[in-house]
């Protein structure tokens, strides 16, 4: 699928988060209690070192552009992403965080990663005027 370059930033994220979410689901099919704690710790860690970041990317950047309807979607996603991830946070220990909470999370995560690639990324890239666009990309420090 076509993606604007200024948002290809962003895209590849997402690529990397639906890694992590696929890395707990076999972590936890593997039926290895520890494989599927060190995963849930790896994708809390994924959190602080980058997603929370590029939520707070589209938040900043993005948000303002969506139409009423999207940011509804997107806040509701947003709050209930940050608030699982909060708790997956709290569920750390030693190099291991709660696999249940995980499984959750990267469930929740993977459907709001494709909502945004298959729905929200495409309308927002035809919607948007060439200097809307570079704007976008200029405050995602994109080159
Ligand atoms: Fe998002
Ligand atoms: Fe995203």
């Amino acid at each position: 699928m076509y993606r604007a370059p200024e948002l290809r930033k962003l895209s590849r994220e997402h690529n990397d988060a639906l890694t992590l979410a696929r890395d707990v689901r076999w972590a936890r099919l593997s039926g290895e209690a520890w494989l599927a704690q060190r995963a849930a710790y790896e994708l809390a860690l994924a959190w602080q070192s980058a997603m929370e970041a590029h939520f707070g990317d589209e938040e900043r950047v993005l948000r303002p552009y969506f139409t009423d309807a999207e940011r509804g979607d997107f806040d509701e996603q947003h709050a209930r992403l940050r608030a699982g991830f909060a708790d997956l946070l709290a569920s750390v220990t030693e190099h291991q965080a709660d696999p249940d909470l995980a499984a959750e999370l990267a469930d929740a995560l993977r459907a709001h990663v494709r909502w945004e690639e298959q729905t929200l990324y495409p309308a927002l890239q035809s919607r948007l005027q060439p200097q809307e666009l570079a704007a976008v990309g200029a405050a995602l420090g994109v080159p």
